[in-house]
C-alpha cells in the first residue's frame, strides 16, 4: 500500500477542513485534504449563508477575501416580524460597528478549492473508505482508497473535520466521549429563487402558521425557508403552494412581501442540537460538524466551524515552530466554551419563532410578548446583537 508522510490529515473538504488546509499552508506546515464526495458536489451543496464579522476577516487575512469583498452583501441589521409588522434591529449601531456578510456557503467552498489548489497541496475528491487509526499514538494513520488504489497517510495529527457523518466522532471509543444532543419537532423546507430580495436585510418570521425566514444570495436570487415536518414529503409541495405559504408568514401590513420568481432549487434539512465532549481523542481533533450541530435559526454552523479551525491551526502552529502544547491541550475547553454559547443562543431563537406541536393560544401570545420586549428593549436588542454577529475569534 503507498503510504504518505505528513504533518497533518484533514478528513473533509467543507469550510472546515479546507479552510484548516489553507491556514497550515500559510504557516508552512504541510497536509493533505481526503473528501469523499465530488468536487462539483461540494461546491453546489446549498447551505448556510451568514457569515459573522470574525469568519469575515479570518477569509481576509488568509488571502481569500477578495470575491467576498466584491460580492459579499453586508447587513447592519436585521428585521424580527410578528403580528403582521416588520422590526429592524440595528446590530452595527447596537455593538460598536459589528455586522454581518452574505455569502453562500457554497461560494466560501469554491473560494477555499481555488487557493488549496494555487497552493499545489494536495485535495483528493472521491476518495472511499476512510479510516482513521492509531489515535493514541504518535503517528495517528488515514487510510482511503483512491480510484482501485488503497492508499495510508502518516500523520502527527489528524483534523476530523468530516461533518455529523463522518467516520472521525464514531472512531473515537464510547467509554472516551459524552454526547449532549436534542432533537426538534420540525425542520426547514428551504429554496432559492430567481428573484430579486425585496428586502435589503433578513427577515426572521414568527406567524401562527409556523416560522419563516427571508434571506437573499445576490442581487437577483432569494432564499427563503419555512417551517415544515421533520419527515414533509417535497412531492407533497408544488411551487405555487409554498410560494402561498411563505407569502401568509412573510407578508406585512404595510404591503412588503418577497419577490416571486422560479424556484431553482429546493430541501428540506432537518433539525438537532448536538455537542460532544471533549472535541478531542489522542492525536485526533474534531472541528465543526464533527463535533457539534446547531439548529440554523442562529445562523452560527458555519461560524462555529471557522472558529475551530482557526484555533486548531494556531494550536498546531505553537507545537510545531514553538514545541509547546498547551494551546492543543486547551482546544477542547475553549471551543466548548463557544459551542454551547452558540448551542443556548441557537435554541432561544429557535423556541422564540417557531410553533411547537402540542402549542396552545398562551404560548403563541408569549412568543409574541417576547418579540415585543426584544423589539423594544435596547438592552435585549444589544443581547442579540451581540450574540448574532458573533464574539470576536479568539
Ligand atoms: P461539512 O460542511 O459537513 O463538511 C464535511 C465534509 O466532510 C463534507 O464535504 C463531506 O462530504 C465530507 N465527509 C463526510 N464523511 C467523510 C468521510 N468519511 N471521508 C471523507 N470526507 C467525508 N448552517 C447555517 O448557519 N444556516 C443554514 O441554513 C444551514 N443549512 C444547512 C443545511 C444542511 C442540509 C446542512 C447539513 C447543514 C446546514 N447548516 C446551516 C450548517 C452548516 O452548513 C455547517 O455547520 C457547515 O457546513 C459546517 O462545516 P464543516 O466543514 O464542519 O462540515
Ligand atoms: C440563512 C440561513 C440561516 O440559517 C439563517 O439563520 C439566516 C440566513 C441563509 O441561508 O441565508
Amino acid at each position: 500500500m503507498p503510504t504518505t508522510r505528513t504533518q497533518v490529515g484533514i478528513v473533509g473538504a467543507g469550510p472546515a477542513g479546507l479552510m484548516l488546509g489553507q491556514l497550515l499552508h500559510l504557516a508552512d506546515i504541510d497536509s493533505v485534504i481526503v473528501e469523499d464526495r465530488s468536487e462539483e458536489y461540494v461546491i453546489e451543496r446549498v447551505r448556510a449563508g451568514v457569515l459573522e464579522q470574525g469568519t469575515v476577516d479570518l477569509m481576509r487575512s488568509t488571502g481569500v477575501g477578495d470575491r467576498l469583498e466584491r460580492e459579499g452583501m453586508r447587513h447592519d441589521g436585521i428585521y424580527l416580524r410578528f403580528n403582521d409588522d416588520r422590526h429592524r434591529i440595528n446590530m452595527a449601531a447596537l455593538t460598536g460597528g459589528r455586522a454581518i456578510t452574505i455569502y453562500g456557503q457554497n461560494e466560501v467552498v469554491k473560494d477555499l478549492i481555488g487557493a488549496r489548489q494555487a497552493s499545489g497541496r494536495p485535495l483528493y475528491f472521491e476518495v472511499s473508505d476512510v479510516s482513521v487509526l492509531d489515535l493514541e499514538t504518535e503517528a495517528p494513520r488515514v487510510r482511503f482508497v483512491q480510484g482501485e488504489e488503497r492508499h495510508e497517510l502518516v500523520c502527527d495529527f489528524i483534523a476530523g473535520c468530516d461533518g455529523s457523518h463522518g467516520v472521525c466522532r464514531p472512531s473515537i471509543p464510547a467509554s472516551r466521549v459524552r454526547m449532549y444532543e436534542r432533537g426538534y419537532p420540525f425542520a426547514w423546507l428551504g429554496i432559492l429563487a430567481d428573484a430579486p430580495p425585496a428586502s435589503d436585510e433578513i427577515v426572521y418570521s414568527l406567524s401562527e402558521r409556523g416560522f419563516a425566514l427571508f434571506s437573499m444570495r445576490s442581487t437577483t436570487i432569494t432564499r427563503l425557508y419555512l417551517q415544515c415536518a421533520p419527515d414533509e414529503n417535497l412531492d407533497a409541495w408544488s411551487d405555487d403552494r409554498i410560494w402561498a405559504e411563505l407569502m401568509a408568514r412573510l407578508r406585512t401590513t404595510d404591503g412588503w412581501a418577497p419577490n416571486v420568481g422560479p424556484i431553482l432549487q429546493k430541501a428540506v434539512a432537518p433539525m438537532r442540537s448536538f455537542v460532544v465532549e471533549p472535541m478531542r481523542y489522542g492525536r485526533l481533533f474534531l472541528a465543526g460538524d464533527a463535533a457539534h450541530i446547531v439548529p440554523p435559526t442562529g445562523a452560527k454552523g458555519l461560524n462555529l466551524a471557522m472558529a475551530d479551525v482557526r484555533r486548531l491551526a494556531d494550536a498546531l502552529q505553537d507545537f510545531f515552530k514553538r514545541g509547546t502544547q498547551h494551546k492543543l491541550d486547551d482546544y477542547s475547553d475553549r471551543g466548548l466554551k463557544r459551542t454551547w454559547r452558540a448551542q443556548r443562543f441557537s435554541w432561544w431563537m429557535t423556541s422564540m419563532l417557531h410553533k411547537q406541536e402540542g402549542d396552545n393560544p398562551f404560548d403563541y401570545r408569549r412568543q409574541l410578548a417576547e418579540l415585543d420586549y426584544l423589539v423594544s428593549s435596547q438592552a435585549a436588542m444589544t443581547s442579540l446583537a451581540e450574540n448574532y454577529t458573533g464574539t470576536p475569534f479568539d
